[in-house]
């Protein structure tokens, strides 16, 4: 998948709908086109593909309500939602977007601040759209998320520690709305491998949140250190981090650099350190046998702990060409037998959950 979250921004003012269409990058891929453009030069993306619509025109014109028509006409009866910002607030503007079909309509003087947040809303909460399509939706959302990430810290930059709040907002929300299964079934169809993994264990860190009882603000730091835990893979070469093998000694020692790459990184930003301490020892065990700092139990903190089952978990399950998925079952099994490496404790407590998982995992190993 991966382009099945267009946004199609139709505008008659392209350099207005490309200031606006910035906000929606979280969101989704933002396609502008510029209705009044007689060449049509941008193209439009398929019918599937459109996750959402946005119209940022005068609906007091003939042409660009003509224009606009034609698009949703195009998209069909079960079209994605319509968002209309109003730039002339008046009866006959409304009235056209009412005619139209918009699902919300925003003044267009607001639209600065509560765009992306108004279209999320319109995206998850759609009436008819089931659990599959609305969990699709916050995976797509999500992973945008996490390609901002990475792509700054491919150029060395940390991530703002707002985007990552973000990120965890429409995990948890998600997981709130539908449960592990439907998420698991979305994400293991991904094939970006680093993705997959960040989505899966960010998945299962807010499934887990929520078995355990934790409150919603303890749920959000758990998803937000299970999104960014792997921040350092950026900084490890493509051809090691997407090898289609199992490493060679040296590029698992480069590989084994991620936590202390990541760390390094959040280091003086606006993370608390908790979530630092996430990012640099998701790989410890209990037993001082994990990397990179040989830590003990009493040194390794429970939010780590707790990512640190939800990564093992989710790096099991996935397929890789050189590994097979493990169903649910197997996994937990393994998970049971690394006694002195993970906390058995919460590997209990994580049982409800591997149960759960079990249906949407098993449809993928092989
Ligand atoms: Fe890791
Ligand atoms: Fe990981």
């Amino acid at each position: 998948m991966g382009t099945m979250n267009a946004i199609l921004f139709l505008t008659d003012a392209p350099a207005r709908g490309r200031r606006f269409a910035r906000n929606l990058e979280t969101l989704g891929s933002p396609v502008v086109i510029d209705l009044l453009d007689p060449f049509e030069v941008t193209e439009v993306p398929s019918r599937d593909a459109v996750m959402a619509v946005v119209s940022d025109l005068s609906l007091s014109r003939s042409p660009q309500v003509a224009g606009l028509r034609k698009h949703l006409d195009r998209l069909g009866p079960r079209r994605p939602p319509l968002l209309c910002l109003m730039h002339e607030d008046t009866p006959r503007a409304r009235a056209q977007a009412q005619a139209l079909g918009a699902d919300r309509i925003l003044k267009a003087e607001d639209a600065a601040g509560s765009l992306a947040q108004a279209l999320y809303g319109l995206i998850a909460a759609k009436p008819d759209s089931d659990a599959v399509t609305a969990t699709t939706a916050s995976v797509a959302a999500a992973d945008h998320v996490l390609e901002r990430m990475f792509d700054l810290g491919r150029s060395g930059r940390a991530p703002e520690a707002s985007l990552i709040a973000d990120g965890a907002i429409l995990v948890v929300d998600a997981l709130s709305k539908a449960d592990i299964r439907t998420w698991l079934d979305v994400v293991l169809r991904f094939d970006d491998a680093t993705h997959q993994h960040c989505l899966l264990v960010a998945g299962l860190a807010a499934g887990f949140g929520q078995k355990l009882g934790l409150g919603r603000s303890d749920c959000e730091r758990l998803t937000q250190a299970a999104l960014l835990h792997d921040l350092g893979k950026s900084r490890i070469p493509l051809s090691i981090l997407n090898k289609p093998g199992r490493l060679d000694a040296e590029e698992m020692a480069v590989m084994r650099r991620h936590p202390v790459l990541g760390h390094e990184m959040l280091c003086g930003q606006d993370y608390p350190d908790e979530m630092l301490g996430v990012v640099r020892s998701h790989h410890e065990a209990l037993d001082g046998s994990g990397y990179p700092d040989n830590l003990r139990a009493h040194q390794i903190p429970d939010l780590v702990r707790l990512v640190t089952v939800c990564d093992v978990f989710g790096a099991l399950i996935e397929r890789r060409p050189y590994k097979r998925a493990l169903n649910g079952g197997e996994a937990y099994a393994i998970l049971k037998g690394m006694a002195g490496k993970v906390d058995l404790d919460m590997v209990r407590a994580f049982r409800a959950l591997a149960e759960t998982s079990e249906a949407a995992v098993r449809a993928f190993a092989s």
